[in-house]
């Protein structure tokens, strides 16, 4: 049971005061040595995917091998759409496999943050899927010099975080005390008792982004005040880099393998050092026992084709799978024909849900319905449907 809700698994570490580590991945490298890293902790962790990275790998690619690592892991697991930038980024994420989802419209005025987070948020949570809003700016880009990038941070507002949180209903907030995103000179100077306020104005598990460069006894500060998520790149990508640097200068004419060699294990003890710190090690056992696991469905219909109709029998079923794979909270759509030419029921549908939540928003969803009336329920009156809780 690996999968787990992550509004279970970061309401549990902000009432216990430790943060899970929401390390960016981007590569299989990254992957394995993270899982690795939590696993040699039994640690809770979140496998986040930045949409700012999708140039450097094939996101649906990487999410077939995120979705295999979470689900052979023995320690809790999360997977989340990182700064991702529109309803149809979190669609498309939540489509993929994706169990929690970050909106990022920081950048936009207020109202227009507060608009595009409120969709995000309506959409998600129809499939059972938490969400991260951000409100106030980090500033930077992971991976690289943050003074190369010197946009200016925007404060959170304790008071704007609070109209924020109710109207839009996110599930944990990503607020704006003075990290940035990125390498640093020296440690950033973080605003504590905003912090402080933008807790208790919000009372929800709070995130902060650009952890690379902060000191210990800030790490500390910041989960004492509430927050339950650190994301964390730009040092698991210096230490891989330093490692491949080293290889480079050590082994004349590497090739690629030996060049990446020892790359996996020095981003894993970055991982390792880190969840230690944050305080997540050793909470396996009482983690899985708090969080509900993640569990899909798959609505299961059979059916015959009246008449006419079953010449049609192609054509109705292509239609569909456009239509229905479009859904928000549908993983995927299959349609299939009887390989007995006596079955019971000559045609099936097959259609893989995010959660159990998704049983109803499906049920209801506009495109969802229009096939229903035009192409199915007249012709496929003699039909079984059943939705299986997948184990
Ligand atoms: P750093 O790259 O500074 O660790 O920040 C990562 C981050 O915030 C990803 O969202």
């Amino acid at each position: 049971m690996p999968l787990v809700n992550m509004s279970d698994m970061l309401d549990h570490a902000y009432r216990h005061g430790y943060a899970v580590g929401a390390f960016d991945l981007v590569s299989l490298d990254f992957l394995e040595a993270i899982m690795a890293g939590a696993e040699a902790c039994q640690a809770p962790v979140i496998l986040s995917l930045a949409e700012s990275h999708f140039e450097y790998y094939d996101f649906e690619l990487a999410m077939a091998a995120t979705v295999a690592a979470a689900r052979r892991a023995r320690v809790p697991v999360a997977i989340h759409l990182d700064h991702g930038a529109s309803v149809d980024s979190a669609v498309n994420a939540i489509r993929l496999g994706c169990t929690g989802v970050m909106v990022d419209a920081s950048t936009l005025p207020f109202t227009k943050n507060l608009r595009i987070t409120r969709q995000v948020a309506d959409m998600a949570h129809s499939c059972g899927v938490p969400v991260e809003g951000e409100l106030g700016y980090v500033a930077g880009v992971e991976g690289e010099d943050a003074q190369k990038h010197p946009g200016a941070v925007v404060y959170t507002s304790p008071q704007e975080a609070r109209e924020f949180v109710r109207q839009t209903k996110v599930d944990f907030l990503a607020v704006s005390i003075g990290t940035v995103h990125g390498r640093m000179q020296g440690e950033p100077k973080l605003d504590l008792e905003r912090l402080e306020a933008i807790r208790q104005a919000v009372d929800i598990p709070l995130v902060i982004h650009g952890g690379t460069g902060l000191s210990d006894e800030q790490f500390h500060a910041l989960i004492a005040r509430g927050v339950a998520k650190i994301n964390y790149y730009t040092a698991l990508s210096d230490a891989a880099a330093a490692r491949i640097g080293e290889n480079f200068r050590t082994a004349s004419g590497a090739g690629y393998t030996r060049l990446l060699a020892g790359v996996r294990t020095a981003i894993q003890d970055e991982v390792k050092r880190r969840i230690r710190l944050w305080g997540g090690a050793d909470r396996t056992a009482e983690v899985l026992e708090a969080c509900r696991p993640w569990q899909e469905v798959e609505h299961f219909i059979v059916y015959n084709l009246s008449g006419e109709a079953e010449s049609h029998a192609d054509e109705f079923k292509a239609i569909g799978r456009d239509m229905l794979a479009r859904v928000p909270g549908v993983r995927r759509v299959v349609s299939g024909r009887a390989w007995q030419e006596d079955a019971r029921y000559r045609h099936c549908w097959l259609i893989r849900f995010a959660g159990i939540d998704t049983i109803t928003s499906y049920m209801a969803h506009p495109d969802h319905v229009a096939y229903a009336d035009q192409y199915f329920r007249p012709h496929a009156g003699d039909r079984l449907k059943i939705d299986y809780v997948l184990d």
